[in-house]
């Protein structure tokens, strides 16, 4: 019964968001605030360079491998370890430390990713890494990289949470990337 708890605690570890917390400490502007306003890697680059943005990937994919990968250590249920992946993803998405408003979810769910079966984080990250190859825009690599990740979950695990999970995260950040779908769609995203 005590294992249901993973859900909450991924959540409030998926709430953590890095971006604002690294931005603060290193003296920054708050990401919400400037740029695209997304409290992301991403962002954070476009304030702080490639050290802060580095730091934050890491730290947003970290809140999704940790509990991911303790419950899959543990030998949770695995639709127990695909749901504590969602929920620490919905925490990044609407952390409930920053009044619900969070990120975009692409360094989480690449965590997340990874903790379910590391060779399909590994697929999210080659795609996206192909697709900035091509277009150097960071959010069409992570929206190719997540559409494509359901079908990923579907050859290389193999099992219907995980799949189901990896589609749902998929349907969140397509809607969480709507204006940067409408700046591609107009070709004007950077
Ligand atoms: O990681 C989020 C990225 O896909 C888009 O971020 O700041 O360009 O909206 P941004």
């Amino acid at each position: 019964m005590v294992e249901w708890l993973f859900i909450p605690a991924a959540y409030l570890i998926g709430s953590i968001s890095s971006a604002i917390i690294i931005c603060r400490m290193m003296g920054l502007p708050d990401p919400r605030e400037q740029g695209s306003g997304n409290p992301g890697a991403t962002n954070v680059m476009r304030i702080g360079g490639k050290k802060a943005a580095a730091i934050t990937l890491l730290g947003d994919s970290l809140k999704g491998l940790i509990p991911v990968y303790a419950a899959n250590v543990l030998g949770l249920p695995l639709e127990l370890v695909a749901a504590t992946g969602l929920a620490a993803f919905i925490g990044h998405l609407y952390p409930v430390f920053f009044g619900f408003k969070g990120g975009k979810g692409v360094a989480t769910s690449v965590g997340v990713l990874l903790g379910f079966f590391w060779a399909l984080g590994l697929a999210f990250m080659a795609t996206w890494y192909l697709i900035y190859k091509l277009g150097k825009i960071s959010s069409l690599s992570a929206l190719v990289a997540s559409t494509l990740s359901p079908v990923f979950a579907w050859f290389i695990v193999g099992n219907e949470a995980i799949v189901a999970a990896s589609a749902v995260m998929t349907v969140f950040l397509l809607w969480r990337h709507k204006s940067n779908i409408q700046r591609l769609l107009a070709g004007q995203e950077a």
